[in-house]
């Protein structure tokens, strides 16, 4: 692991964590890379820290000592997002050096005294104002609220064009510290963060998706030549890409997506789980791919990751205690919350004494505004009989072809 040059005056730090929890809930089975940069003119400014995960802050210390940077000549600190993997490193900093002058946003103040007990040395800033780092270096803030906390901010380089958005174009995915660009890596290993992408943006950017937009619209409006993130790859070539991916999926959260059906079930005894794979086939007999997770086996951050990719959404469960299988409540609220809204939809299930599935899923989808169209859904007393598997297999094809209709272009 090394500091990397992005451009003249500007590296790259990062460290990538692995068997963690992000967030303390989402799983990153191939890790995450957390990126802080150094721009410096004739003052030195670093953008953002790391958490203080495991061996970190300790890493970026030493890439610090590879650039030949002591950490006390670093007049400012940055702030684009006190989320304490972006900040947590203040602690250990402050260690090294007390007089350092952060750069953050007004609604970041309250959190730097609440985390760290920090509350002088902080200049305020606002979308317009700058910093001049001497040399023909000046850094140009924009406040983008809710990318992903209300704090949040990117910081523009007007001498390289390039954008520091934090938590914005961001993904999971260790990176090799080596060769952290796009335009070092082959096009398997760009597809590979794009995937990673994804999933990120289920798990942790798809609620703010509106103000993604409003973002990615001022984003737009700067001449931005690179994109440094947080989170990921630099995108040095085509920053555009990065740009067309996050518009992608801002859009996804509204649909329509992929013409790809979630197929999100559960079952108790079994009842309910013999009608899955009838409902699948007729889905894919109309070819359109489905993307299948039990309930409640398949983690939250998968299954939102599928629903967000999907203009469909078959809900399979039973009745349980007069109410819907509770996990798959659990899930379908999560869904909610996260605003993944006007999808296709269909569910079936099996029921015991009384059904009541279908009416907590009226308050569900209700509740949380998702918008969601249901095609008329087939419950069974017990198991399904031939008829009940004749008409599931009907609602298949029928949602696969409004999806097929619906949805958008790869
Ligand atoms: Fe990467 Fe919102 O923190």
């Amino acid at each position: 692991m090394r500091a990397t040059r992005v451009s003249e005056g500007i590296y790259r730090l990062s460290a990538n964590v692995s068997n963690i929890l992000f967030e303390g809930m989402w799983p990153v089975p191939n890790g995450v890379a957390m990126n802080s940069y150094i721009v410096k003119g004739e003052k030195c400014a670093i953008i953002d820290g790391v958490c203080a995960w495991d061996g970190v802050p300790e890493t970026l210390l030493a890439q610090l000592d590879e650039l030949e940077i002591d950490v006390r000549d670093l007049d400012y600190v940055i702030i684009n997002h006190m989320e304490p993997d972006h900040s947590g490193w203040l602690d250990a900093f402050r260690n090294v050096r007390e007089d350092f002058i952060i750069y953050t946003s007004e609604r970041a103040r309250p959190l730097l005294e609440a985390f760290y007990g920090i509350t002088g040395n902080i200049k305020l800033v606002k979308s317009g104002d700058t910093l001049d780092l001497g040399a023909g270096r000046v850094l140009a803030f924009e406040e983008i609220p809710n990318v992903h906390w209300p704090e949040t901010m990117a910081t523009y380089d007007t001498k390289s064009g390039t954008l520091f958005p934090c938590d914005a174009f961001g993904s999971f995915g260790a990176v090799d510290n080596d060769a952290p660009y796009d335009d070092t890596l082959q096009e398997e290993q760009i597809e590979f963060f794009e995937r990673e992408m994804e999933r990120y943006y289920a798990n942790i950017v798809t609620s703010f998706s509106s103000a993604t937009q409003k973002a990615i619209e001022k984003v737009k409006g700067l001449d931005v030549k690179v994109i440094a993130p947080g989170h990921g790859i630099v995108w040095r070539r085509d920053p555009g890409r990065v740009i067309r991916s996050y518009t992608r999926l801002t859009g996804y959260s509204q649909g329509p997506a992929r013409a790809e059906i979630a197929v999100l079930w559960g079952s108790m005894y079994g009842m309910t789980e013999m009608a899955v794979q009838p409902v699948i086939d007729a889905i894919e007999s109309q070819k359109v791919k489905t993307r299948v997770h039990r309930i409640p086996e398949s983690h939250i951050g998968y299954v939102l990751d599928s629903v967000l990719q999907s203009s469909g959404v078959v809900l399979a469960m039973p009745t349980y205690e007069y109410k819907m299988f509770p996990p798959m409540a659990a899930v379908l609220d999560e869904i909610g919350k996260k605003k993944i809204v006007n999808r296709r939809a269909f569910r079936l299930g099996s029921y015991g004494w009384s059904g009541g599935a279908q009416k907590e899923l009226d308050e569900i989808v209700t509740r949380n505004k998702m918008k969601w169209e249901f095609l008329e859904p087939v419950e069974f007393k017990g198991r399904p009989t031939e008829e009940d598997v004749a008409r599931i297999r009907q609602r298949g094809i029928e949602l696969a072809r409004a999806v097929k209709s619906w949805a958008l272009a790869d």
